[in-house]
């Protein structure tokens, strides 16, 4: 399972980065504009909070190939080779990820609702997939469905893309994805937490320091008590 975090705020990326197995920051233009800085300046910032090593997925606004195309010129320029490319699968964008790809872009398709657009934007070589599970679940779709059917082409063509499931509201739609297989996912910074809390794993851990300062005292750790 690849995690990437779904936002453009500097504090939510430093935080996560240090607990969490992060490998990527995803962003799009909502994501983006709700920072209220200017664009190349916050990008910058997130690729020097995440290094070169990670992922940095930045999304494309036009909607011709020729713009899209420039765009990623632009971008890849601008923030290094260790950035992917997000291209919505409108048709320009299905032809701007043939071209891309073929130059040497790293390229993941977005907006996806449909396992047959999924299908389309892999067979053009993007390398993720991003289909958006709880906006699905919003039209009364069923978004984790739609995810297991992509995971299926995708294995049963031996495709190279993978599934970078987006646009959750819950955990649990994380975990029936998990069960599915499904290669990454990208989560806002709370559903991030909120993945790993437990009200009882820190009734425990609670419980064993009590335990544990009855005998040997605030504040002390094993190494402290040795002796
Ligand atoms: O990465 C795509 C994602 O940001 C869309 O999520 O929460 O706006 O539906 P949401």
């Amino acid at each position: 399972m690849i995690y990437m975090l779904d936002t453009a705020n500097i504090k939510a990326i430093e935080r996560a980065k240090d607990l969490y197995p992060i490998k990527g920051v995803t962003t799009n233009p909502t994501i983006v504009s709700r920072e209220g800085r200017s664009f190349l300046p916050l990008l910058k910032d997130i690729r020097r909070v995440i290094g070169d090593e990670n992922m940095l997925h930045v999304q494309t606004l036009g909607l011709k190939a020729e713009d899209i195309i420039a765009e990623a010129e632009y971008l890849k320029a601008n923030l290094g080779e260790n950035i992917y490319i997000k291209i919505p699968v409108i048709p320009e964008g299905i032809k701007a990820i043939r071209i891309l790809k073929d130059k040497g872009f790293n390229i993941t398709a977005t907006a996806i609702f449909t396992s047959q657009q999924a299908l389309m934007a892999a067979v053009s070589g993007a390398d993720f997939l991003a289909p958006y599970v709880n906006r699905i679940d919003n039209i009364s779709g069923n978004g984790v469905e739609v995810v297991k059917d992509i995971i299926n082409e995708i294995n049963s063509y031996g495709l190279h893309a993978k599934v970078l499931a987006a646009s959750f509201k819950n955990v649990q739609q994380v975990h029936e994805l998990a069960k599915a297989g499904v290669h990454s996912v990208t989560v806002s910074p709370d559903i991030l937490d909120a993945m790993i809390h437990h009200p009882l794993t820190d009734w425990s851990v609670e419980q064993f320091v009590k335990d544990w300062e009855k005998l040997y005292g605030e504040g002390k750790l094993t190494k402290d008590v040795s002796k």
